[in-house]
């Protein structure tokens, strides 16, 4: 379905000030000398690589992460540090890209959600019979936020069953986090960013690094992410309103777990972003 010209114009309008800020489009591996089509904002772009730089006409465009980045206005902030993607004692592969019909606010906060684990992902992340929120530390930064927590680990490809896994998220506003899980097999990163392509759309890269496990194959770590990801999908692309509501009397909130969201919810209100 194609939307009226004059809802596609208040669409944009909405977006506006996401047009601030970095944002991939594509892999860089899919773009060169010939001219590569994109969404962004509502947006349509045409990519292409002229001596080994990657353009977009009119705009910003720069290759970090095997990813292509591009900002429509002059940007507020860097695009989010990912040290361990040249540290060459991990080993980094992207895992995941995928198209959701979900605004990119939906799939992000969605992935700040730490009650969700056990009720999305059971016998993976979370275990219906022990559905208890741990203790979370939230610290407000210069790119976003903060925050940490700990809780036993289940069998999974981050760890052995049993111990302490530690996750620690970096999230970067609007749309990037970078997280860190560290467990007795060592650390496991995910950098996932959402691009809003349009209102009501979203294209998602995951990144994964990882220094332990080095020789393993990555097609299972990769479905594990794939199968945690479609769970994921299922819930947040049939979420009502279909835009993440930055007027926080809108939904009803809890304090404890859901403080996560709403830290997410105030600085994107903060940074002037209406519901995203
Ligand atoms: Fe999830």
């Amino acid at each position: 379905m194609t939307a009226a010209p004059g809802a596609e114009a208040g669409a944009r309008t909405q977006l506006a000030p996401l047009r601030r800020y970095w944002h991939p489009v594509a892999d860089s591996a899919a773009v060169g000398s010939e001219p590569v089509g994109v969404t962004l904002l509502e947006e349509d772009l045409v990519l292409f690589r002229s001596q080994g730089r990657v353009h977009v006409d009119a705009y910003r465009a720069e290759d970090r992460y095997g990813l292509v980045w591009v900002a429509l206005e002059d940007p507020v902030a860097d695009i989010a540090p990912f040290p361990e993607y040249t540290d060459g004692s991990y080993r980094t592969y992207i895992s995941v890209r995928s198209s959701w019909n979900a605004s990119a606010g939906r799939f992000t906060e969605n992935g700040l959600d730490v009650t969700h684990f056990a009720w999305v992902h059971p016998g993976t992340l979370g275990d219906r019979d022990d559905a208890e929120c741990p203790a979370i530390d939230i610290d407000v930064t210069s790119y976003g936020f903060e925050y940490a927590y700990s809780r036993e680990s289940l069998e999974s490809p981050f760890a052995t069953g049993g111990r302490t896994i530690h996750s620690r998220t970096m999230h970067h506003i609007p749309f990037t986090r970078h997280r860190v899980l560290t467990s007795d097999a060592g650390h496991s990163v995910q950098f996932v960013t959402a691009s809003p392509t349009r209102a009501r759309q979203c294209r998602i890269w995951m990144i994964e690094s990882r220094d332990h496990h080095l020789a393993d194959p990555i097609e299972p770590y990769i479905d594990f992410s794939r199968q945690l990801l479609e769970q994921d999908r299922q819930i947040v692309e049939s979420q009502r309103p279909e835009m993440l509501p930055i007027n926080l009397t809108e939904e009803l909130h809890l304090r404890g777990p859901d403080q996560v969201a709403l830290t997410y919810r105030r600085l994107l209100a903060d940074a002037g972003v209406a519901d995203v």
